[in-house]
């Protein structure tokens, strides 16, 4: 028997088992098996499979795998309750959240030990973590619900929202997921993972419980297949997603031209950067939040731990010593540090990757663990940084520990990775965090802390971490529209431009065969070709036919004219409003280009001037269009920095050939980005005209270069091409399809339109949502006080 003496002795901790009485009372009322939840209603169990509590190998519930017609059923139900629900005034819709909110926060206990025995999360955890995140989200979007119309006038909800969640955070997910998108008047299929169901099956209980109207949030549960029947079905406005990488790859694929809008919010490999004068204590306790968090299933999780070589040893060795002092076992035992590992799927994953790892050379310290779905704390050291522990999402409670000696070095370390959701920087040198988390590419940083979120604050990565943000107003732009005009008559492809000798006119002495503009210079296309540009009345000139190899060039050119974003607002506002005199000095000799085209002479005139202003508009706002200090945390400020997305490749409307170029270009370099821009196939002349305009200006050389030719071949490349950030395309339906597929690549971020769709010489050619295309938050969170 264990006395107060031994206690005393061994300051170890005895078991502080949860009650797990309530809910395993609710799952024996359920011990026939959970249906789907559509239309505000709980459907007969069709072919169930099990879900288990991980920690046990037990079966907790049988759940049904949603098939083709649950889902359509899903749908319809959704799409019959979206308009009366977008119609209820904010307050109306408000009060509903206010609602899943107090009830949740009623149910709380209930929800938390159900959580941990479905997915195997420490239930200090889901009861002080998922779950009071979980209220504070519904609170936080009940509020963004009753001040839409002030805050967001003039835009409509999307509509249906297919959304598809991971096992980690099961019920935190799905509320990151349904708040904002019921706020902004939305209604909503949505699918937990196979693994850990029961919490949203709860929560829709929860729903009926608040008179949430029918159809508003239906619940479908199954596998993979039941996910892509949701993301793939044809009357759904919009798909958001959390999960792995390649699914979310193959997610982009599947909803590539189909009108669909998509957000995604995929994997990572975050560093956790330490530097030499940090507070190693703190920082050690950081590492404990930052990996052995969730088992280390965290999509953030600061799996990368690099350290100043100066104090690596020291370093080391406090973080064994902790690591000691973990304990791993049973999820519902109040004092337990590190649950069960979801899934023997996943625990398979984890030693697969692990072998792999020892195979490559890593050296492996490991705390201890059950026996079970359980797996050790454990400390890799000796990993290159291309070997397969340094590269891949492992999502378990595994990192790796890597030293380096300059911050350049650090940060070089950090940033080689594809992925780019979150970063942790200790220092007790503010500067040196600041200065390394504008360096950093990711999403969120934490400057020495790790693992804080918010509702207030956008969670979201670059590169193929996956676009969009969730939380906060920036959350909310995912979930409306801005009204939108359907083209009278869709766009149709030009025919195919053709190939025509170049005719330098070296006899003539003069060259009448329009170049590409490439790093600051004209320069002559590849192919050595051209192709004839017409009027109404035939042949007006010759433009060059650019290819793959010219769109790589100006690629290469765009991306070493980097600094351009580091330039302040001020500096860009000053170069755009200098090409703005240049191109108002050329004025009429552009109204006389476009009156070349067949414009009329009012219509020329209107486009030059038009253009001329946008100039302005945007220089006004490249020191404006900033970011925001978030409301979160009480001694945190959370500053949301709006920074470019890197070279955005544009393919320009048709229409406009002048306007097209200018309103597109120009919102993304104000914004500091560098751009491969592809003018109208039809009427290049007035870009190529345009070069004399950027040759008097003051932009930097490769911050814009112009390629003309056959636009969607030279799209393709743009979209395909892994160093291209971001891509606009407005052009034919098709084109649409193709960019966004070939876009999967480095997952990035794609505007789409129908060409013939936007008005460009009036309000739609310009504001700010073009700014916030040409640019994504990044959220650094700077605690401070003691
Ligand atoms: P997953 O990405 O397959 O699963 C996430 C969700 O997507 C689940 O609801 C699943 O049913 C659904 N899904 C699967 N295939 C789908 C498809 N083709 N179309 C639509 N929905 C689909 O992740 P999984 O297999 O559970 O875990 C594998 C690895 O993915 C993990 O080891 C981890 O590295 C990573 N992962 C990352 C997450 C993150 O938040 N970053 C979350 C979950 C997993």
């Amino acid at each position: 028997m264990t006395t107060i003496t031994d206690i005393l002795a061994t300051m170890d901790y005895g078991p502080a088992p949860e009650d797990t009485g309530i809910v395993t009372d609710w799952l024996e009322r359920h011990s026939g098996g959970f249906g789907h939840y559509i239309g505000g209603a709980f459907t007969k169990p069709g072919k169930t499979f099990d879900t288990i509590n991980p920690a046990t190998g037990g079966t907790l519930a049988k759940v049904t795998q949603g098939t083709q017609s649950d889902v359509d059923a899903a749908v319809r139900a959704a799409r019959a309750a979206q308009p009366k629900w977008a119609a209820l005034s904010g307050h109306e819709r408000a009060k509903y959240l206010y609602a899943l909110a107090r009830h949740v926060q009623q149910h709380a206990r209930f929800l938390a030990v159900l959580e941990s025995l479905d997915n195997g999360k420490p239930i200090r955890e889901s009861r002080d973590i998922d779950v009071p995140l979980v209220v504070r989200h519904l609170y936080h979007h009940a509020g963004w619900a009753e001040l839409m119309e002030d805050e967001f006038p003039g835009t409509a909800p999307v509509g249906v929202c297919g959304q598809v969640i991971p096992w980690n955070f099961p019920l935190l997910m799905l509320a990151w997921k349904i708040a904002p998108a019921l706020a902004a008047g939305n209604t909503v299929v949505l699918k937990p993972a196979e693994y850990t169901p029961l919490t949203a099956l709860a929560f829709a209980g929860i729903a009926s419980e608040c008179g949430l109207p029918k159809g508003v949030l239906n619940i479908v549960t199954g596998d993979g297949e039941t996910g892509a029947i949701i993301t793939g079905h044809k009357d759904i406005d919009k798909v958001a997603f959390t999960g792995s990488t390649e699914v979310g790859r193959l997610i982009r694929r599947q909803t590539a031209g189909s009108g669909k809008s998509l957000t995604l919010e995929l994997g990572g490999k975050s560093p956790f950067v330490v530097f030499a004068d940090a507070d190693l204590d703190a920082a050690v306790e950081g590492v404990v939040d930052a990996i052995w968090f969730n088992q280390g299933q965290v999509c953030c999780a600061g799996a990368r731990i690099l350290v100043a070589e100066a104090v690596a040893e020291r370093f080391e060795t406090l973080l064994k010593a902790r690591m000691a002092q973990l304990r791993v076992g049973d999820p519902l035992d109040k004092s337990t540090d590190i649950g069960a590992i979801v899934h023997p799927v996943q625990l398979d994953r984890i030693r697969e990757l692990m072998d792999q790892g020892v195979a490559e050379g890593a050296k492996l310290f490991q705390g201890t663990a059950p026996e079970g779905c359980f797996y050790p704390p454990t400390l890799a050291t000796g990993v290159e940084p291309a070997s397969v522990l340094a590269t891949e999402e492992i999502f378990g409670p595994v990192v790796t520990l890597t030293p380096f000696r300059t911050p350049a070095d650090a940060l070089a370390l950090a940033n080689n990775t594809r992925y780019g959701l979150a970063a942790s920087i200790w220092s007790e040198n503010v500067n040196l965090c600041l200065d390394i988390a504008a360096r950093i590419k990711a999403g969120v940083i934490w400057v020495n802390c790790t693992n804080v979120f918010d509702a207030g604050a956008g969670f979201g990565g670059y590169r193929e971490s996956g676009f969009g943000r969730e939380g906060g107003r920036e959350g909310m732009a995912a979930y409306i529209t801005p009204p939108r005009q359907k083209a009278k008559k869709p766009e149709t492809a030009p025919a195919a431009p053709e190939a025509a000798p170049r005719t330098d006119g070296a006899a003539e002495g003069i060259d009448r065969t329009a170049k590409l503009y490439i790093g600051g210079m004209q320069a002559r296309p590849d192919s050595g070709y051209s192709y004839s540009v017409n009027g109404p009345k035939g042949g007006i000139g010759l433009a060059g036919l650019g290819n793959r190899k010219d769109i790589r060039n100006a690629v290469e050119a765009a991306n070493k004219a980097g600094a351009w974003g580091k330039a302040t607002g001020h500096n860009r506002a000053q170069v755009l409003y200098y090409l703005g005199e240049n191109l108002s000095a050329r004025a009429a000799e552009f109204e006389e280009r476009l009156r070349s085209f067949g414009t009329g002479k009012g219509k020329a005139a209107e486009e030059v001037e038009t253009a001329i202003r946008r100039c302005f508009w945007y220089a006004a706002q490249a020191d404006k269009f900033d970011g925001a200090v978030h409301q979160t945390k009480s001694a945190h400020v959370t500053l949301a920095m709006h920074e470019p997305l890197g070279v955005i490749g544009i393919a320009c409307p048709l229409a406009h050939p002048l306007l097209g170029l200018v309103s597109t270009v120009l919102p993304a370099i104000a914004m500091g980005n560098s751009v491969v821009a592809i003018p109208s196939q039809i009427h290049p002349l007035a870009a190529t005209d345009f070069y004399q305009v950027l040759e008097t200006s003051d932009i930097p050389d490769g911050v814009i270069n112009i390629v003309t030719g056959p636009r969607d071949d030279l799209a393709r490349t743009l979209a395909q091409h892994d160093d291209v950030q971001g891509m606009w395309y407005f052009g034919t339906a098709e084109g649409c399809r193709m960019v966004e597929t070939e876009s999967a690549g480095n997952l990035k971020q794609t505007w789409i339109e129908d060409g013939a769709e936007r008005d460009w010489i009036g309000t739609g050619g310009q504001g700010r949502i073009f700014l916030q295309r040409a640019t994504q938050v990044k959220n650094i969170w700077v605690p401070y006080g003691e």
